[in-house]
């Protein structure tokens, strides 16, 4: 079978992920470019692949997936998304301490801002407007930007670079562009805070793993760099596809607009309905280990199929229906193991505030297109939508 695999319908993965579940959980699937991995969809089997030291997830390792061609030589410094224990573990450790509960409340008050401003913008227009341009891209870039001390001004240079480096359809020249142009942003900006720290993430490791020797420039220019690609793309896609499947399903954005109580709840079934990491993710066998009946050998590749774990009917009844009042909190949208989302908090207070925002101040948000004209970006490696036009009716004091 061939990777990756259609969609028949937008709101849902491809429909041979339930067949695959149901009579071959682990397979083998053909890439593009002709290499044969395993292909796991169940999600007992998947969190065997990402919690097991038996997979690697450095893309030099032999047998991992090119999902498109992989660039040559050891990943940069400071990627850690790309390392394996123990070196993936000491620039983890390094971060923890930036996403925690404590951090994540003293941020509220910069997310809430952030949401009040785009939301201006939003209801400023008369008329339809496209609520992906000036709400779910600019909310979370320019809450990234506030955690890294990143100026405001530069937001759009971080939109347009982030999603050329994620487009599987962008070429090899262009990718190389986008990268070296964030890289050398990047490195200013450290330079900068190395000079003259201010109250930012960047500023504090500058003083307190940099400074001590624990980091190198290059390493903090790389932390940097995953931080904002890994947070911006993927939590602007997931609001903008979680207002397009609440407006086209109407009776659950009322129930929300009804009960804002439901939010934080409904913010994890909207998780795991749409699981947005689509294509991935990616491991190589590093030493021999049998996942659902299967014997994966080293050398090998593995693709775990989250938005397939996260259909799984083992783990949720009905899974294909979104019910706003189910126990969702078992989705692995956010992926399981060592790499589990650092994010995933700060992911969850956008969300939570950006929904909120918009079902109380805006009840009256409509599409302004047939859903069935909306355009799905089903090529990128975070699914998600390249526009939302809306209109805004019955605005609340009005
Ligand atoms: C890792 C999803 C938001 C930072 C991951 C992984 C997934 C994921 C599936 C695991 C990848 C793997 O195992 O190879 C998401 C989704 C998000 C989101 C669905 C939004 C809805 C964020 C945000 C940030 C962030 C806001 C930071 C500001 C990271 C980092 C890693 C990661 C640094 C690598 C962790 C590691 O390797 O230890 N994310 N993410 N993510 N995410 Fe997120």
């Amino acid at each position: 079978m061939d990777y990756p695999m259609r969609r028949d319908d937008p709101f849902h993965p491809p429909p041979d992920y339930a067949r695959l579940r149901a009579e071959l959980p682990v397979s083998r699937v053909r890439l593009r470019t002709g290499q044969r991995v395993w292909f796991v969809t169940r999600q007992a089997d998947a969190k065997v692949v990402l919690g097991d030291p038996a997979f690697s997830s450095v893309p030099s390792a032999p047998g991992y997936p090119a999902i498109r061609p992989l660039p040559e030589g050891p990943p940069p410094p400071g990627v850690f998304l790309a390392m394996d224990p123990p070196e993936h573990t000491r620039f983890r450790r390094m971060l923890t301490g930036e996403f925690t509960v404590k951090r994540m409340a003293a941020l509220r008050p910069v997310i809430d801002e952030v949401i009040a401003d785009c939301l201006a913008e939003l209801t400023a227009v008369d008329g339809p407007v496209d609520l992906v341009e000036v709400f779910a891209r600019p909310v979370p870039s320019l809450v990234i930007c506030e955690l890294l001390g990143v100026p405001r001004s530069d937001r759009e240079f971080f939109n347009e670079r982030s999603q050329v480096q994620l487009d599987r359809a962008a070429s090899a020249s262009a990718v190389a562009q986008a990268v070296e142009e964030l890289r050398v942003y990047l490195d200013g900006l450290v330079r900068s805070k190395t000079a003259d720290p201010g109250d930012d993430l960047l500023s504090r490791l500058v003083v307190q793993r940099l400074r001590t020797g624990e980091l190198t420039h290059e390493e903090l220019v790389g932390i940097a760099r995953l931080l904002l690609v890994a947070g911006h793309e993927t939590t602007a896609n997931m609001i903008g596809l979680s207002v397009l499947t609440l407006l086209a399903q109407r009776s659950r954005w009322e129930e929300l607009c009804a009960d804002p109580g439901l939010v934080p709840g409904a913010v994890e079934e909207l998780l795991r309905f749409s699981s947005v990491v689509q294509q991935g993710v990616a491991r190589a066998v590093v030493a021999e280990i049998s996942v659902g009946g299967q014997r994966m050998r080293p050398g090998e590749g593995v693709l775990v199929a989250l938005a397939s774990a996260d259909r799984d009917e083992r783990v949720f009844a009905d899974p294909d229906t979104l019910d706003l009042r189910r126990p969702a909190g078992r989705h692995i949208a956010f992926g399981f193991g060592v790499h589990q989302c650092l994010g995933q908090m700060l992911a969850r207070a956008e969300l939570v505030a950006a929904l909120t925002a918009l079902t109380r101040s805006v009840p009256g948000l409509r599409l302004a297109i047939d859903p069935a004209d909306v355009e799905f970006r089903p090529d990128m490696a975070v699914y998600g939508i390249s526009a939302l036009p809306v209109t805004i009716t019955a605005r609340v004091g009005e």
